[in-house]
């Protein structure tokens, strides 16, 4: 079947390929066509080595499609079923699970399907990023990873609340709980920067300030629910207008994966606001507080993983607001393309010219 490879970490392409083999089905897994997957910087996070994963490897992480097979013991999902791909997905058992109702941090099965390849070509044992690999035509999934969804959804907008969307409404919704008339600003407006923009006009903020280098991301951020929008040296001047006398947001949310966004993050929430890092970056990094205002501004630093978000009922929660109007998730994909354009996909993306690129198979 053809998929997209990486051979190496550290490559700036991937060879799309078409003698690739999935592998097994075990009792409760699941075999899953994609029909649609998303291009998400994660991937490439994946692709430079900042994320841990091994190599070769399918890229994509962000997929939906139809189960094509399912082994003998599933009971969540049938053939012909429509699935979106949930690349960590809770085991339902463990400590994070059951008794501290943390669903999204269990690592139960992401750690067990990451570490294991996933296809085969030839000899060669390969690889699925964080344990999937949507950039190939078909998957074999354990049966968590696969969410049932209605019929009548399109795949490439079910792909996107594989991750992006459930990211970034879900950072704002479930991480930071945003309230209804709080003040917001958001850096980076990719496809997950933009869901945290819909996340927050969702949950009723009054003012949503989007950040990001691109002009044409800052135009386009105002369509999705912000009020405001400007280049990152031009965000002080604006905090002051909108925020009383200079005194900072309620939230700020950093979707790009820098240092220096992290910390302008942290510089722009009020005194006891709270910051939500939902942006990936390496474990080398760092970012710098002083001890001082640690304490004096009590401010509140939170990562978000996957939205902190259920998706077990989160998924077809973000899909009724879709279906209620409330996201706009179609005016998220910049451009649909096949598999052979994923390389050109990844450099719209380095650019920042894209929302969402979703790859059609
Ligand atoms: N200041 C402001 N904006 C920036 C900066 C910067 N220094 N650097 C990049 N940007 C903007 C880009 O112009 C782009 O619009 O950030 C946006 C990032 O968008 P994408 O590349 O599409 O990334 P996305 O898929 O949205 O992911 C963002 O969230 O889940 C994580 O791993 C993911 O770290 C990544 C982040
Ligand atoms: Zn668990
Ligand atoms: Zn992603």
């Amino acid at each position: 079947m053809r998929a997209a490879l990486l051979h190496n970490i550290g490559d700036e392409t991937v060879e799309i390929v078409d003698d690739i083999e999935i592998g097994t089905l075990g009792p409760t897994d699941v075999r899953v066509e994609i029909k649609s997957t998303g291009v998400c910087h994660s991937d490439l996070h994946g692709m430079k080595g900042d994320l841990p994963q091994g190599a070769p490897f399918v890229p994509g992480h962000e997929g939906a499609g139809v189960v094509a097979e399912v082994g003998e013991a599933v009971t969540q999902v049938a053939v012909g079923d429509h699935v979106v791909v949930a690349w960590s997905p809770p085991c339902g058992k463990c400590t994070q699970c059951v008794d501290l109702k943390s669903p999204h941090l269990c690592i139960m099965i992401q750690f067990a399907i990451a570490g294991v390849p996933k296809f085969t070509r030839g000899d060669e044992q390969i690889f699925g990023f964080a344990g999937t690999g949507t950039w190939a035509e078909q998957l074999v999934l354990p049966q968590e990873a696969c969410i049932k969804i209605d019929d009548d959804v399109p795949f490439e907008i079910a792909s996107l609340i594989g991750c992006g969307v459930t990211t970034g409404v879900g950072a704002a919704i479930n991480t930071a709980k945003v309230t209804p008339g709080s003040t917001c600003v958001v850096f980076g407006c990719g496809g997950v920067g933009i869901s945290v923009i819909q996340g927050c006009r969702v949950a009723g903020a009054a003012t949503i300030v989007a950040v990001d280098l691109n002009d044409d991301k800052l135009k386009t951020a105002l369509s999705f629910g912000a009020t405001h929008s400007c280049k990152p040296d031009e965000l002080d001047g604006l905090k002051g207008e909108l925020t009383g006398g200079a005194m900072g947001f309620d939230y700020a949310f950093e979707a790009i994966g820098l240092p220096q966004t992290v910390r302008a993050a942290y510089n722009a929430v009020r005194r006891g606001g709270t910051a939500t890092i939902v942006g990936a970056g390496n474990m080398m990094t760092t970012v710098e507080f002083n001890m001082f205002e640690l304490f004096f501004d009590e401010k509140t630093i939170k990562g978000s993983y996957y939205g902190s978000a259920d998706v077990r009922s989160d998924f077809n929660r973000l899909l009724r607001l879709w279906k209620a109007g409330k996201l706009d998730l179609e005016g998220m994909i910049t451009a649909r393309i096949g598999l052979e354009g994923a390389n050109d996909a990844i450099q719209h993306m380095i650019k920042g010219e894209t929302i969402r690129t979703v790859i059609e198979l």
